[in-house]
């Protein structure tokens, strides 16, 4: 499973890329926000030469006219890494369908059903973004419909990669892998709590000691 970074935080991003597990990066327009004081472009700049993998930039428009308007900026910008994220909804379908098109890839964001998946993936969504999380707060099983997404695009043989999002906790990452979710894209807090365990650190102190002992020992 591929490891995204959700962020538009560059040194949160750096701290996850020094740990040689990042694949791409999403952001949105919400996590742009809290990067303020920079331009959305350098922002993105900033993540694409960092990261040099897929980078999702969310478009804001209204419009299929609009969304793929700004769509084709985004992507000039960098059209080796920049993907365009679109939210779901009758006009986000018709931008990706000409923007797919056009060979600029997609990544559908808001996906809370199967059948918003499949219709992505028929528009020729390279990503599809089911929000996890989202789900689970509101009383029903978020896991549930990563299974069930990929169990779909899959059955069809659909190229469209699954991206679980809005990943909380480390147990999300955990049951997004067995669901067979192609990549899950995680907030550094969530990265850093999958490297700890009690017991390695317990077995590290436990280590070093025993080696201290053992050199003192030997002298
Ligand atoms: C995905 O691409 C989104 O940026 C993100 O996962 C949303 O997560 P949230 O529900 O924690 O805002």
């Amino acid at each position: 499973m591929k490891i995204f970074v959700d962020t538009a935080n560059i040194e949160d991003i750096r701290k996850a890329y020094e740990l040689g597990i990042v694949d791409g990066v999403t952001t949105n327009p919400t996590l742009m926000s809290k990067e303020s004081g920079k331009s959305p472009q350098d922002i993105v700049m900033s993540i694409v030469d960092l990261v040099q993998g897929p980078v999702s930039v969310e478009v804001i428009g209204k419009t299929a006219e609009e969304m793929s308007k700004e769509a084709r900026k985004w992507f000039a910008m960098n059209p080796d890494y920049i993907v365009i994220k679109i939210p779901m909804c009758s006009e986000g379908l018709k931008a990706m369908r000409i923007l797919s098109e056009e060979g600029i890839p997609c990544n559908c964001t808001l996906i809370f059903s199967v059948n918003q998946g499949l219709l992505a993936a028929k528009v020729g969504a390279q990503y599809v973004s089911p929000f996890i999380g989202r789900i689970d707060d509101t009383g029903h099983d978020g896991m549930q419909l990563v299974e069930d997404l990929v169990d779909c695009l899959d059955y069809y043989e659909y190229d469209t990669e699954v991206i679980a999002a809005s990943v909380r906790h480390p147990l999300h990452v955990t049951q997004a892998a067995q669901a067979g979710a192609h990549i899950a894209t995680i907030p550094l807090s969530v990265i850093e709590k999958m490297i700890y365990h009690p017991l390695t650190e317990k077995g590290i102190q436990q280590f070093d000691n025993d080696w201290e002992k053992f050199i003192k020992a030997s002298k």
